[in-house]
């Protein structure tokens, strides 16, 4: 039995806070358990969970009979190059912790988004299969391809239902990205809304995949409810909806606001994002589990300034 009890760990970020209500008008409210190591006061649901604490995440899991897991607790690929000893920590013993607690008390499904950070310098630039050559030069990434193995060893030595995506850089509004190399595309965005301009961390040029948060949270959904009949795959999943470079999205956002600056100097994540390819190729997800995005580029950018004006808009050029 999966969806009674859903545990989302790491609800508080930039997927969680729009994941949560995501699965609450799926599924309904009261079968939705968010939680995270910082406490949310805007939702009375929320309970407190550090995940490196395998006696707390035993506690809920069990409390809550919960059957299904979003585990979304993570420190991201720049955050976890300024503290990789915490982004082992986070993203392997907690993700440990969750794989046994949930063996322990026979959950039905965990869902472990990986990302883009699994692959490094060493991997094709474009469109890049699932299988190839996976040399993560960051904490994150590293963390990240072993939690797509552990996943599928849990599955194959234990039979538990871990399913997992590599999420490109993610585009969302609601909630601040948690220190990723993409956080630039939001950041953009924003400061073009608010009036001001804008100095990219990202060369012009650094053209990296991406994907607006509702095909995110679609892709989340499509995936956990697919046919394990006709999954070949489990914890590795590559999606996408679009690429773009910085220049590419400036340019897009100049046909709203045509006097926005941007100005390009690169710091430590240039190093992230060159490791990183360019595109990829997701026939697999839409082969295994109808994985199809509704969001280009133009839409995503168009829907981003329109929510954060809070009306609708018009383009000036
Ligand atoms: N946002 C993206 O662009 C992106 C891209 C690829 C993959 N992902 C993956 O998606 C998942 C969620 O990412 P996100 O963007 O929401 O991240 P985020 O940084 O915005 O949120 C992560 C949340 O985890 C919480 N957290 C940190 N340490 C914790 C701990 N010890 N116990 C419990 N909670 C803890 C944080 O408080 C935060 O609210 C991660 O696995 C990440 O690797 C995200």
């Amino acid at each position: 039995m999966t969806f009674e009890k859903i545990l989302v760990t790491g609800a508080g970020g930039q997927i969680g806070s729009e994941l949560v209500p995501f699965l609450s008008d799926v599924f309904g409210k009261d079968r939705v358990i968010p939680s995270d190591i910082r406490l949310s006061t805007a939702d009375s649901r929320f309970v407190k969970l550090d995940v490196t604490d395998r006696a707390a995440v035993d506690l809920v899991v069990e409390k809550h009979k919960v059957d299904t897991v979003f585990h979304l607790a993570a420190i991201l690929s720049a955050s976890g190059e300024k503290n990789p000893e915490l982004a082992y920590r986070v993203n392997i013993s907690g993700l440990y912790n969750v794989f046994e607690s949930a063996l322990k008390n026979k959950v039905g499904l965990v869902m472990t988004p990986s990302s883009i950070g699994v692959f490094g310098p060493d991997t094709p630039k474009e469109n890049v299969p699932i299988e190839t050559i996976t040399r993560p030069v960051t904490m994150y990434g590293i963390t990240k391809l072993m939690a797509e193995y552990l996943g599928n060893y849990y599955h194959s030595r234990f039979g538990l239902n871990a399913r997992g995506l590599r999420f490109p850089g993610l585009i969302s509004y609601k909630t601040p990205p948690g220190g990723g190399t993409t956080d630039y595309s939001v950041e953009m965005i924003i400061e073009a809304v608010k009036g001001k301009n804008y100095a990219c961390f990202l060369k012009e040029d650094s053209k990296l995949p991406m994907m607006y948060m509702p095909d995110a949270l679609d892709s989340l959904l499509k995936l956990a409810e697919a046919e394990d009949s006709r999954l070949k795959h489990r914890t590795d999943f590559n999606i996408t909806s679009f690429s773009v470079t910085p220049k590419q999205l400036e340019t897009e956002i100049k046909r709203y606001y045509p006097s926005f600056e941007v100005t390009y100097h690169p710091d430590f994540r240039q190093a992230i994002a060159d490791s990183w390819p360019g595109s990829l190729d997701a026939s697999a997800a839409v082969q295994e589990w109808d994985f199809h995005p509704n969001f280009s580029l133009q839409a995503t950018t168009m829907d981003m300034i329109s929510n954060l004006r809070g009306k609708q808009i018009s383009q000036t050029a």
